[in-house]
């Protein structure tokens, strides 16, 4: 019995798996949305998602996962225009299974203040936890909501890092389980990494996060990109786990903003607006 889905996120894009991790002609199964999807992948690479009940469902490949949507999108997945480039570089991390809602991993995703503490002495150190003001916007004109002009001291900033830098951080939300950041690359601080993750809501509160990377970063080997994205998201997931209720409330007296959760707010804002309700937490009446 599955419960019926309200159009923002029935109609929206959602990551289902890795491309790589799909094998020719053996059918795989996943859970999205409280919902049993199929994918199969042919000889050739193309792949095919049904529901439980036969019905073929939208494919989008990109950046190394396989796309779909339980309805009818209105629009194309969002586009990282950086990914044509020819020096950069695609990894993806694989699957990460979290005991939350997926909207709780968006929301950390977007968070800095807990750098120093959580992902100490490399995203953060605990002697600089300040986060400096930056801004936030819904854009509604491409229903995104960006965080933009943040900087935050990183001691490792990336797997490519020689030392401390000050980074500077762009996020983008461009659908309610789908967020990425754009931070300066070490081998080119006038460019930027584009670093994306996209949630698999399996249930209002299980989600699988998918991580992949865009980066300008010839040298590091894919193993040693890939282990630290791990290291940081594992740190995460035990403060997401611990996070009550799973669910995100989105009233604004829930949980009371600082101005280091002023993205936050504007995420809980527009998710509010678009009517999200699955991984939203909503009190008894
Ligand atoms: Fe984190």
């Amino acid at each position: 019995m599955s419960l019926p889905l309200e159009p923002a996120v029935r109609d929206d894009w959602h990551v289902l798996c890795r491309l790589a991790d799909l094998a020719a002609h053996v059918p795989a199964g996943f859970r999205l949305l409280a919902h049993d999807v199929w994918a199969t992948r042919d000889a050739k690479g193309a792949v095919s998602v049904r529901s439980a009940d036969g019905r073929a469902l939208p494919v989008t490949l990109a950046y190394g996962h396989v796309f779909t949507s339980l309805g009818a999108p209105a629009r194309p997945l969002f586009a990282i225009d950086e990914v044509a480039e020819p020096d950069r570089r695609l990894a993806t991390c694989g699957a990460v299974r979290v005991r939350a809602s997926g909207l709780r991993l968006v929301e950390n995703f977007l968070d800095m203040a807990h750098f120093p503490f959580v992902h100490t002495d490399i995203l953060g150190v605990e002697e600089r936890p300040e986060v400096p003001r930056y801004d936030t916007e819904i854009r509604w004109d491409v229903d995104e909501v960006w965080a933009t002009n943040c900087r935050f001291w990183q001691p490792l900033a990336a797997a490519s890092s020689r030392g401390g830098q000050m980074s500077e951080y762009r996020y983008r939300v461009a659908s309610p389980f789908n967020v990425m950041l754009y931070k300066t690359a070490p081998p080119d601080p006038a460019r930027f990494d584009v670093i994306g993750l996209s949630i698999r809501a399996a249930e209002p509160d299980l989600s699988f996060a998918y991580a992949f990377l865009l980066l300008l970063d010839d040298a590091t080997p894919a193993t040693t990109l890939i282990h630290f994205q791990q290291t940081i998201f594992l740190q995460d997931r035990i403060i997401l786990e611990n996070q009550r209720p799973r669910l995100l409330p989105l009233s604004p007296k829930a949980e009371t903003p600082t101005r280091a959760d002023m993205s936050s707010v504007a995420y809980r804002r527009w998710l509010k607006a678009k009517g999200v309700r699955f991984g939203v937490f909503e009190a008894a009446p």
